[in-house]
């Protein structure tokens, strides 16, 4: 019996490291792998029958049997990974590929610097409270002008200014020249408090230079309730401008006009490159000061044309736009480097 059992155990060892050594398959690996530790395998068998051994016997051939399985075992995986190994190599000498070769470089692509500019105002102004409220590109004569107590006569109604667009009845509709119209748009919708911001394009019939695109974007403001004055927005606009420029940053009010508003202010922003003591600074030419924004208290005209009592509530709105305080603080001398979309400038944001 045991001569026997010993004899078996040489005979499989022998057979299965010839084959394994012979195939030249993977399909032909597995049906040997099976044969021999397979459920019902040649080895699988044997180890089975061990139990009826008597104990002296137990103790030679146990770990006999398994000293073998673990080498079959190896023997096979090791054939496995040269077939695999081998396929691989064949399939890619049929190809030209050359695995030498460098690999290609490919850019990560960063954001734009008008969305990183227009990500950190926006971001500052929400700590603020204000939210984020959208409208139209292209809007109605009622909500981009009359609503806004802007007259039919007024100069930005002109053709010159204005892209309209031709309606086949009546030239109702224009590219929106502001973002105040949706101040209109969600005062119609909300009752005060009011507290928004309207980021987005705008439009106008501008030549281009280094100052003035015919597309830009603004960001509105518009903040309504009881007892709101120029104080609330000198504050807010103040700390706005600090979390821009710094804690040194400082704002100033300069009378101005706007039909929707009534005071109307320009808003400086004390600049940040000279801080006012280079009388030749290129940046705000000497004057200490750069004009940023317009604002003002809301005109009751304005209120009332969407049913908001200026009697009891007042508000104020700005306006800036997005690409001149982007030029200001990452000192871009021409507004054309935002939409030209030369990488070698846009990388350096
Ligand atoms: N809409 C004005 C502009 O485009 C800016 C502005 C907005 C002024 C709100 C006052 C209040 O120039």
């Amino acid at each position: 019996m045991t001569e026997e059992l010993k004899t078996k155990l040489t005979q499989i060892e022998k057979t299965y490291t010839e084959k394994i050594h012979q195939t030249a398959s993977l399909k032909n690996l597995q049906d040997l792998q099976v044969a021999a530790l397979g459920r019902k395998g040649e080895l699988t068998e044997l180890l089975k029958n061990l139990k009826d051994l008597p104990l002296e016997d137990k103790k030679t051939f146990g770990p006999l049997s398994n000293a073998l399985k673990t080498k079959l075992t190896t023997a096979f995986e090791q054939k496995q990974t040269e077939l695999e190994t081998a396929a691989v190599n064949e399939e890619l000498n049929k190809t030209n590929l050359d695995l030498t070769l460098p690999a290609y470089t490919f850019d990560k692509g960063a954001r734009h610097p008008l969305s990183i500019a227009q990500k950190r105002m926006t971001t500052i102004l929400s700590r603020l409270g204000f939210v984020w409220s959208e409208g139209p590109l292209i809007e109605d004569n009622y909500h981009n002008f009359d609503a806004l107590n802007i007259p039919k006569h007024h100069p930005a109604r002109d053709v010159q200014d204005t892209f309209f667009i031709k309606n086949a009845k009546e030239d109702k509709f224009v590219l929106r020249t502001h973002t105040s119209g949706v101040q209109i748009r969600a005062m119609e919708k909300q009752k005060p408090p009011i507290r928004l911001i309207a980021p987005g394009r705008v439009y106008r019939k501008d030549d281009i230079d280094a100052t003035h695109s015919p597309v830009f974007n603004q960001i509105e403001g518009l903040y309504i309730d009881k007892n709101v004055s120029l104080a609330d927005l000198k504050r807010d606009l103040s700390v706005f401008m600090q979390g821009l420029f710094g804690q040194k940053a400082a704002v100033r009010f300069r009378p101005s006009f706007f039909p929707f508003t009534e005071p109307s202010v320009e808003v400086d922003v004390k600049c940040v490159f000279c801080e006012g003591k280079d009388a030749g600074c290129p940046v705000c030419k000497g004057t200490g000061w750069k004009e940023m924004l317009g604002a003002g208290i809301v005109h009751p005209n304005v209120l009332k044309n969407c049913g908001i009592d200026p009697q009891i509530y007042s508000g104020y709105a700005f306006g800036m736009g997005v690409e001149r305080l982007a030029m200001f603080t990452l000192d871009i001398k021409d507004i054309r480097a935002f939409y030209e979309n030369d990488v070698r400038i846009l990388e350096q944001f």
